[in-house]
Formats: structure tokens, C-alpha cells, sequence
């Protein structure tokens, strides 16, 4: 038996503080206990972000009468300024969404694209090795932008207000400024030496040479300038005109291959969501070129005849059980999955024929081990950055989106004079056949980089009904975590009893095949529990986990927003 337990320490006791408290309360709940604040229940409207203050400004539009999508526009270029190492206008991502008259579920693929230009040996040296740092630092690293395109494209169907009511509120920020707290001093200090290596991002993030200390302003003078231009000109003013030419002048400077056309061909596409029914729910998630949405129905469907009565949730049984189920799922992750544009999805991997052999695989005692390609580790130097939100409002519209710029602060790339950074969303393709991207994920050729293709994800932004009624929407950041903590947390929340905060605040623990090695939280898990993991054969790895939830949960007509308190905290809210 390998058994290998590494323990990296980071920088990590405040985040760990806030997790290990959150747990404590989650066993005692002691009302009042200011350890994570326990949210309240709205009945009007309900905002889940990573910032208190882009949540604000998504109620806002929601007291003065817009919709739920309408929140949700708003939120998305609020976090743009806010909560620049994830929220942004260049990059990409997903929604589900909930709304009309007639409500149907509708998923949006504003997922970045590679450029026309890229090749399938775009990141190899002359001897086929990957060229360290090609696809996740600069301008080669940059996919085409989705965001702006993403969401004028949720307005133009689902708006009910002004367009440039929408951006507005972050134009305004972005000019007036805001307060910078712990988290973003904090973050600004441990990216500092990777965000100055490129001189228009450091004149950016540290004006005058210095981090904004807390307490300061941090005005964004040139994105304030492309988010009135946004504002005004919907999604031309970002792909035509001279905020097109600030992109094209940073690719020409340092090398990257994203023209004009590219800019003004992107395109969002409106697919048919992954359903799959679990325990009565209908769960809605998002379909490929994210693997999100099969990879959890998969780790779902494999658990569902399982009986869970005779193990706690944290317990080594259950954790045992589900790290098999992901290493199954997973594993058809890098076979199979890529963008559907480009490549036939099969299309039974949801089928319960399919499933039943593949629930043949899973041993219920033991860790059958993966085979090996290329181990790759989970996690590393480089923390990542994603970030989901929710919205809900009276009328049951939901719309539930994650975004990204890949790792934190993307690309490192800021545009010149655009004042926002670029994406570093290439890394997402398979460079090369088993060799392992950020996320220690490998691919096959069903990923590989073609011009204008959409890189495979992992997020899943998901709705789920019960009885044809809105019951919860929530989403992940944290790459290839995100689809098995959302998994967790559903089984946590249907099949143990637990309480949302419970659910969000208990240890994470996640398996994706390659690696073979099953994450878990780091001080989260007692040491019977390691012990008995380890005794199932399993390569423990104990360490921060990347995933962060923002749910929303409907019930008798009240909504439940809550954060993760791994996150920024207080991005809850309603009325
Ligand atoms: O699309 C994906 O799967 C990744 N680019 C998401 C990255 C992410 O979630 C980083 N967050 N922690």
C-alpha cells in the first residue's frame, strides 16, 4: 500500500481559523456566535456573491424592479471591480438560468474561445515538451473573452431594465473607488511579485509602487473608462472600436495571438442544460464544453442506490465511497469530455445501463487504484481563482453563474489603458496528451487546442427543482474540486439532513482519478478518519481546498443565501 500524506503549509491560518470555527458552530450552532455570520431568509429577493458589495448592488436592481437576470448582469461587472483575481470582463463562463413567463432552464456557454491563430503544438518546444509557463502567464496564455458577450447576451433575453443601468453601478465603483479590505490587501501581497512582472499590471494593482493597505481607496480609473463604454455601447464597446485595439495593442506587445477578428466573431451559445433526476430532485447543470454538469450527475448517479443511514457524512465509509465514485467519473472527464462544437459528446453517460456497469468498478471497501499516466499533484504553488454567484428573485427567475479568468489574477496580463486583466483559460485545453494542467488534470484529444474551440471546464453552475418548484441554485469556484464538492454538498444537504451552513462549513474531500490521491481538507478530518482512508489503500493528501459555494436554498416561499466561509464572507443578502 502506497500511503503518502504531505502536509503543505501555506499561508493559509486565517482562511483555516474561519473554517475551523465555521465547523465548530456547525456541530454546536450556538445562535448568536459571531464566529460566521448564519444568514437570514428573504422572501422578495436573494443575492449569493464573494463580495458583500457586489451583492449589494445586485439588490439594488432587484428592489427597484428588475429580475433576477437583471441582478445578476449587474453582479457580474460589480465583482469585475471588486473582486478583480476572479470576477472580470476578460474572461469567460457559464449560466443556468430560470426565467420567462413560461419558465424554462436555459444554459449560456460564454466560455472563452481560442484564437483563430492557435495550434495544437502551440505550447511545445522543438522536442514536444510543454514550454513551462506558455499556456497560464501573458498574452499566449489569453482565450478570446466571453464575459461582456455573456452577459449582454443574458439581458438581451431575459433583461427587464436598461442595459446601462446594469453597468453602471460598477462603472461608478470602478471610478469612485472602493475600500480595500483584509482579503484583497492580503491577496494583492502574495501575488505581488508575479503581478509585477508585467509593468502595466503592476501600475494597476500597486499605484505609486505600494499594496493599497486597508482602509484605502482603490480607484480603477481605466476600467471605470471601459465599463462606460460598455455601458453605452453594449457589447461592441468591448469587441469593436478602441477597446478592441487596446487588446490587439497588449497581443502585439507581448505576443499574443487574439486579432480582431477573433474579438468581434465572438459568439455566446444558448444550449440545453444536463438534467438527471436524484433522489426526486431534477437537477440542471451545465452542459459541455464544461464537464461540470456530467461529471456531477455521474458521481450522483453512481451514489444514489447507495444507503448512507449507518455513516455520518464526514465518516470514512462515506468519504471512502464517494472518492470511488469520482475517480470513475472523472475518469470518462478526460476521455470523453470537450467541446461539443468540435467533437461527439457520447451521449449515454448518464444512462442508466451505462451507469450500472460502471458502478461495477467501485469497490465499496477498498481504493482500486487509478492507472497511472502521469501523476500530476493537486494544487501547488499557484492558488486559484474562480468565482460563483447566485441570484433569486419573488417570481421564481434563478440564475446561478460561475466566471472566470482561470487561476487568480489570470494571466497576470493587465490591458494596457483597459485597466482589466486577461484570462489565462488556455491552460484549460489538454497542451498535450497526460500531462497535467493546473489542476493536475489530464486530457486526451477530445481536448485538444483548435481555433475557435471552447477548453473544457469544470464549472457547474446548477438549478435544481423539486416538484417543478425553484429549491436551491448554487455553484463552485476551485477547477476540478468544484464539480465534487457540489456533489458533496448536494448528498450532504439530501442524504444527511444537514443544515446549508452545516453543509458549506463541514471538511471537503475530493478525488479526480489522475492524480491518484484523495484530497482532504486540511484539519478538517479527525485522525480515526485519516487512519481508516488510509487503511482503504487511499493516497491522502491533506491540504486547503480551492472549492467556495454561494447557495441559495428556496423553501415555503422564503430563500436561504449562504456563503462559503472559506470566502470573503458576507456576500449574503436580501430583502
Ligand atoms: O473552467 C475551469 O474549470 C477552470 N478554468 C476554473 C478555474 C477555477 O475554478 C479556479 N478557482 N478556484
Amino acid at each position: 500500500m502506497r500511503t503518502m500524506i504531505s502536509l503543505i503549509k501555506k499561508d493559509r491560518n486565517r482562511r483555516k481559523n474561519l473554517i475551523l470555527s465555521a465547523v465548530l458552530l456547525s456541530l454546536f450552532f450556538l445562535p448568536g456566535c459571531d464566529a460566521i455570520k448564519i444568514s437570514e431568509v428573504y422572501e422578495k429577493g436573494a443575492v449569493a456573491s464573494a463580495s458583500p458589495i457586489a451583492t449589494e448592488i445586485g439588490l439594488n436592481v432587484l428592489k427597484s424592479g428588475g429580475n433576477a437576470v437583471d441582478a445578476a448582469v449587474a453582479v457580474g461587472f460589480a465583482l469585475a471591480v471588486v473582486h478583480p483575481e476572479a470576477g472580470n470582463i476578460g474572461g469567460g463562463g457559464f449560466a443556468l438560468v430560470r426565467a420567462g413567463q413560461e419558465p424554462e432552464i436555459r444554459a449560456l456557454d460564454f466560455r472563452e474561445k481560442a484564437p483563430a491563430a492557435a495550434t495544437e503544438q502551440m505550447y511545445l518546444d522543438d522536442s514536444g515538451a510543454v514550454i513551462d509557463q506558455m499556456s497560464t502567464v501573458g498574452a499566449n496564455s489569453a482565450g478570446v473573452p466571453g464575459t461582456v458577450a455573456g452577459l449582454y447576451a443574458l439581458w438581451q433575453e431575459y433583461g427587464s431594465i436598461e442595459w446601462d443601468a446594469l453597468v453602471a453601478p460598477a462603472a461608478e465603483l470602478a471610478d469612485s473607488g472602493f475600500i480595500v479590505d483584509d482579503y484583497f490587501h492580503q491577496s494583492l501581497s502574495r501575488y505581488r511579485e508575479r503581478l509585477n512582472q508585467f509593468e502595466e499590471t503592476s501600475r494597476l494593482f500597486f499605484p505609486n509602487g505600494s499594496t493599497p493597505l486597508v482602509g484605502e481607496k482603490f480607484v480603477q480609473s481605466d476600467l471605470a473608462g471601459t465599463l462606460y463604454l460598455v455601458a453605452s455601447e453594449g457589447r461592441d464597446g468591448f469587441y469593436t472600436g478602441s477597446n478592441a485595439k487596446l487588446i490587439i495593442a497588449a497581443m502585439e506587445r507581448h505576443g499574443g495571438l487574439i486579432d480582431s477578428s477573433d474579438l468581434a466573431g465572438y459568439s455566446t451559445t444558448w444550449r440545453s442544460p444536463v438534467h438527471f433526476e436524484f433522489d426526486g430532485l431534477d437537477i440542471y447543470s451545465m452542459p459541455p464544453p464544461s464537464s461540470g454538469g456530467i461529471v456531477m450527475g455521474q458521481i450522483l448517479k453512481l451514489l444514489e442506490p447507495s444507503d448512507f443511514s449507518a455513516s455520518s457524512f464526514g465518516s470514512a465509509e462515506f468519504i471512502h465511497l464517494f472518492a470511488e465514485a469520482c475517480r470513475v467519473a472523472y475518469a470518462d472527464r478526460a476521455e470523453h469530455l470537450g467541446d461539443p462544437d468540435f467533437y461527439n459528446i457520447p451521449d449515454n453517460l448518464l444512462d442508466e445501463t451505462y451507469l450500472t456497469h460502471r458502478r461495477g468498478l467501485i469497490d465499496h471497501e477498498y481504493a482500486v487504484s487509478s492507472e497511472t499516466i502521469k501523476a500530476g499533484s493537486i494544487g501547488g504553488a499557484e492558488s486559484t481563482e474562480t468565482t460563483h454567484y447566485s441570484v433569486v428573485d419573488e417570481n421564481g427567475n434563478m440564475a446561478s453563474i460561475t466566471y472566470t479568468i482561470n487561476s487568480s489574477y489570470g494571466s497576470k496580463l493587465v490591458v494596457d489603458g483597459g485597466g482589466y486583466l486577461l484570462n489565462n483559460e488556455m491552460d484549460d485545453f489538454s497542451a498535450k496528451p497526460g500531462v497535467p494542467n493546473l489542476y493536475g488534470l489530464v486530457g486526451s484529444e477530445t481536448n485538444k487546442i483548435e481555433p475557435g474551440k471552447r477548453m473544457l471546464s469544470s464549472m457547474a453552475p446548477t438549478l435544481v427543482l423539486k416538484n417543478d418548484e425553484p429549491y436551491l441554485t448554487f455553484g463552485s469556484k476551485g477547477g476540478s474540486q468544484i464539480i465534487s464538492a457540489l456533489a458533496a454538498v448536494l448528498l450532504g444537504l439530501e442524504r444527511f439532513g444537514l443544515d446549508p451552513h452545516e453543509a458549506l462549513a463541514t471538511g471537503r474531500f475530493h478525488h479526480q482519478w489522475l492524480p491518484d490521491q484523495l484530497l482532504l481538507e486540511e484539519g478538517a478530518f479527525d485522525i480515526t478518519v485519516v487512519q481508516d482512508l488510509i487503511r482503504r489503500g487511499h493516497d491522502l493528501v491533506q491540504e486547503d481546498v480551492y472549492s467556495e459555494i454561494h447557495l441559495i436554498r428556496i423553501k415555503d416561499g422564503t430563500m436561504l443565501p449562504v456563503c462559503d466561509p472559506r470566502s470573503r464572507g458576507n456576500g449574503d443578502g436580501g430583502f
